[in-house]
């Protein structure tokens, strides 16, 4: 009995004592809310895991512990990780049993270097060994983050493992070479059910960058419209709210994730005539719109103008049809002494903070285990080093990346006492429940 009534003290103190991370989220207008009603920005970066080792990378040069410390280092709260379908369609076909370590680094490197890389990756991270499986990985990556409070998004890049995206690689949109509908179903909802568990996931996405099936003429021409992109959107967003109801779902548009014009204007959604309609899904409270930017602006005004029309509309109540939050998941650039100075850079730097819009910035790695056939390939847009030990440009970190995180994080939310389930419930009763949970706990022990 007295457990009974300890545990129910314990379901409803999480409301009002602001226990991180605050789950789950939900949306109110155009603004994220924690479980205690508080604003939420998300502040992150991308990490990548659809590469054709289909596990994070980085760890064959760094423990997760090190790298996930860098990012802490930062005062970002958000990684963006992201997973191919590719791994949960292996799952299936191997019997519903994950790949382990040992045989993806050889099918993704081959005999020599997948060996001299499972040793890296091991000595590293002592935790693992050739049968830890890829999904352990994963989560060794997500409890790591917890520990250190950061949230994790989880995002479907890819169908088939690789390098993302143009529009002839086959992974662009529906019925693409390796873009089949059924596994991508399967696979979101596979996802869904496997992150439950984790305590740090708030969200998950759809689909990277939907985009033109250029070397399917025929699906191009039939398919590809906000009309397809409605009715399969839901069906992804349904699976992954069937699977873990408590997570954020990620709609992003067409055209690469460039264009939410025709959601945020409610414009026909072509070649039908229906339009997006939030209070249609019984999640509402659960979609949040995402965009992606890379651009060669030359002047701010005019480059906030172009995103206001591709999207930040949306965050516009006075002349926005459909209100949501919305997250910018990528922007990025050459990590040199001088790239983070272009217009485009400092212009997001502002614009981002200014307008309460959460970002990831693409990408936190300085090499990956291959990328387009090359082992070890560098990354010159990885915000860390070759071998994840630095940062690639320290002046962008300093004078860039760290006052655009303050900046984005700055504003204050309310009180943490004016939340849905506590509002007008003062302190002194807040303080009440913590005593009569003390005295319980004290009762029992
Ligand atoms: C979120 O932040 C905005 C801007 O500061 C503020 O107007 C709004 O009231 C906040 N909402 C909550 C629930 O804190
Ligand atoms: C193995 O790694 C070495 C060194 O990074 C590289 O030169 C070689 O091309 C790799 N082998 C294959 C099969 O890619
Ligand atoms: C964005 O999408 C809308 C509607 O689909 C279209 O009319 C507009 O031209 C697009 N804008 C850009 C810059 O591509
Ligand atoms: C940036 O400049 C510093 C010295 O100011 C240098 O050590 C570093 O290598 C430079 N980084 C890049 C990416 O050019
Ligand atoms: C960011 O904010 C923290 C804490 O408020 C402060 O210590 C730090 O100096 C700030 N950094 C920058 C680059 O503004």
């Amino acid at each position: 009995m007295l457990w009974h009534l300890a545990s129910l003290i314990l379901f409803f103190l999480p409301l009002s004592s602001a226990a991180w991370p605050n789950t789950p989220f939900r949306t109110s207008g155009r603004w994220i809310l924690d479980a205690t009603g508080a604003n939420v920005t998300y502040v992150g970066v991308n990490w990548p895991g659809h590469g054709e080792v289909m596990i994070p990378e980085g760890l064959q040069y760094q423990s997760i512990p090190a790298i996930v410390s860098k990012i802490k280092s930062l005062g970002m709260n958000t990684v963006r990780l992201t997973y191919a379908i590719e791994m949960i369609d292996q799952i299936y076909a191997n019997g519903e049993a994950d790949v382990t370590i040992g045989v993806a680094l050889f099918n993704a490197l081959g005999r020599t270097n997948g060996s001299k890389a499972l040793e890296d990756i091991v000595r590293n991270n002592p935790g693992f060994s050739s049968t830890t499986t890829r999904l352990q990985v994963f989560d060794a990556v997500v409890a790591e983050c917890a520990r250190q409070e950061i949230y994790v998004h989880l995002d479907n890049h890819v169908s088939k493992a690789g390098w993302c995206c143009h529009p002839f690689d086959g992974n662009s949109w529906w019925g693409d070479t390796y873009f089949n509908t059924k596994n991508w179903i399967r696979g979101l909802g596979y996802m869904a059910e496997h992150a439950k568990s984790w305590p740090n996931i708030v969200s998950m996405s759809l689909r990277n960058e939907l985009r033109q099936p250029y070397t399917k003429p025929n699906l191009y021409q039939t398919s590809y419209n906000w009309e397809t992109w409605y009715s399969l959107s839901r069906l992804g967003a349904d699976a992954i709210n069937a699977a873990n109801p408590n997570a954020l779902i990620f709609l992003s548009g067409i055209d690469s994730s460039t264009n939410l014009s025709a959601i945020a204007q409610g414009l026909s959604l072509t070649p039908g005539s229906e339009t997006f309609s939030l209070s249609s899904f019984h999640y509402a409270d659960k979609l949040v719109l995402e965009i992606h930017t890379y651009d060669a602006a030359q002047e701010c005004a005019a480059f906030e103008k172009k995103l206001f029309n591709l999207g930040f509309q949306t965050l516009d109540g006075s002349t926005a049809k459909n209100t949501l939050p919305l997250v910018m998941t990528e922007f990025g650039f050459l990590q040199s002494n001088q790239t983070y100075k272009n217009v485009y850079v400092t212009c997001l730097g502002r614009y981002l903070p200014a307008q309460r819009v959460g970002w990831t910035i693409w990408v936190l790695a300085g090499s990956y285990y291959i990328r387009e056939e090359t082992q070890d390939y560098d990354e010159t847009w990885g915000l860390l080093s070759h071998d994840w030990s630095t940062w690639r440009s320290p002046e962008h970190i300093e004078e860039g990346l760290k006052p655009m995180i303050n900046a984005s994080l700055k504003v204050e939310s309310p009180p943490k006492n004016s939340g849905a389930f506590m509002s007008g419930v003062g302190g002194a009763r807040h303080l009440g429940w913590v005593a009569l949970l003390v005295s319980v706990l004290g009762m029992v022990h």
